[in-house]
């Protein structure tokens, strides 16, 4: 396929930059070729674009997809005054134990097609909501095709205590889990996990081959994020209570700050400063944090205005961060930018540019998009 007459072309592509009205070649899932003069006959279906910008489909790094149920009823409270506590995962557990998987499968497949629909292209979910070795896997299982998170330390379930709780997720729940999973998460704040059986949950995935992300420094300041870069990890998600050392340690690291400004809108709570963590060279990712308690949105573009607007973003490094931000969170070079070779995931916006996406808060902005080249 030929695309011709794009108005702004966002490649993320350090030499190719951003290209004005650009042309683009995909062929057999790929870019196969990018620039400003289209080869002659270079595919069989051409489309003009009219002027329209193209952007890198959306890398999702950060959701939790794999529940029932809703918590409505919980944010309108919270709305009313009521704090966010961790605690209201219990009630997404209980409705996610309940269900079966053709249950969890069809909820997770309507997510994914509502992200697609706003643009993203590549989705990362956790486990979290089930708290048993069966519960767990079947969350991970039912994920598959999916970037797939160990998350059996996300709270300690109601039957357990915290040292035999942890002692499950680190052993058995693991050794069950690790072969569906890329990744390993702890939610380490006060109310989930502590410092040091974040650290054990931790050791115990690399151990196994999985590769840590760390829920840190969510609701307070917590140890979260020097243990993510202790321990190499590919991110720290939400980071939205930072201490100057917490940013020179992730400056000096390859660990991504993940952003989650869905979360401080859903929770009320204040958002973090992402001016503060790319000023220091931190790299910077933003996602979504789907789920049915802090943060129900798939909708990137409504993240990224809120990332310009809160969190001291430019429109350019929020579209940045949304997609090749969430391309390193992930560690994937197929995704997040439109060099040649790159996976032909792309998303075609009814505007001229991608400032519009914050510029145009709310507007659906989204024309087609691209997925393995295909139109989706
Ligand atoms: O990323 N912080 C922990 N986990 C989710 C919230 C889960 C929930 O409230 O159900 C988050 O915000
Ligand atoms: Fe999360």
């Amino acid at each position: 396929m030929l695309i011709t007459g794009i108005g702004t072309l966002v490649t993320n592509d350090p030499e190719l930059g951003t290209l004005h009205d650009a042309a683009i070649v995909f062929a057999g899932g790929r870019v196969a070729w990018v620039g400003t003069k289209p080869p002659e006959a270079a595919g069989d279906t051409h489309l003009d674009a009219g002027g329209r910008a193209l952007i890198p489909g959306f890398v999702d790094s950060h959701g939790h997809l794999v529940f029932a149920g809703e918590r409505a009823e919980e944010f309108a409270a919270r709305m009313a005054g009521r704090p966010y506590t961790a605690g209201g995962i219990r009630t997404t557990v209980a409705a996610t134990r309940a269900a079966s998987d053709a249950q969890l499968k069809a909820n997770l497949d309507r997510l994914v097609a509502e992200a697609l629909r706003s643009g993203t292209t590549t989705v990362e979910t956790k486990s979290g909501y089930g708290l048993t070795l069966p519960d767990e896997e079947r969350s991970l299982k039912v994920a598959a095709g999916l970037e797939r998170t160990f998350l059996g330390a996300h709270v300690v379930p109601p039957e357990h205590e915290p040292d035999t709780y942890t002692d499950l997720v680190k052993g058995a729940m693991l050794d069950a889990c690790a072969p569906h999973a890329t990744w390993i998460d702890v939610f380490c704040e006060d109310g989930a996990f502590d410092a040091d059986q974040t650290r054990a949950i931790l050791a115990a995935g690399i151990e196994k081959g999985l590769t840590p992300r760390v829920h840190a420094n969510q609701l307070r300041h917590g140890p979260g994020v020097q243990i993510a870069v202790e321990l190499r990890a590919a991110s720290a998600d939400h980071c939205t209570h930072l201490s100057d050392a917490d940013i020179d340690a992730l400056a000096n690291s390859d660990t991504v700050a993940t952003l989650l400004p869905g979360a401080e809108f859903s929770t009320r709570a204040p958002y973090p400063d992402a001016r503060r963590l790319l000023d220091a060279g931190v790299k910077v990712a933003l996602a979504a944090d789907c789920n049915p308690g802090s943060s129900y949105t798939t909708n990137l573009p409504f993240c990224i205005a809120l990332a310009v607007r809160e969190m001291h973003m430019t429109p350019e490094e929020a579209v940045r961060a949304a997609t090749l931000g969430g391309a390193q969170a992930l560690r994937r070079d197929d995704v997040g930018h439109l060099a040649a070779g790159a996976r032909a995931d792309a998303v075609l916006l009814d505007a001229p540019s991608p400032v519009h996406l914050a510029y145009r808060p709310g507007v659906p902005l989204i024309h087609t998009v691209f997925k393995d080249g295909g139109v989706s």
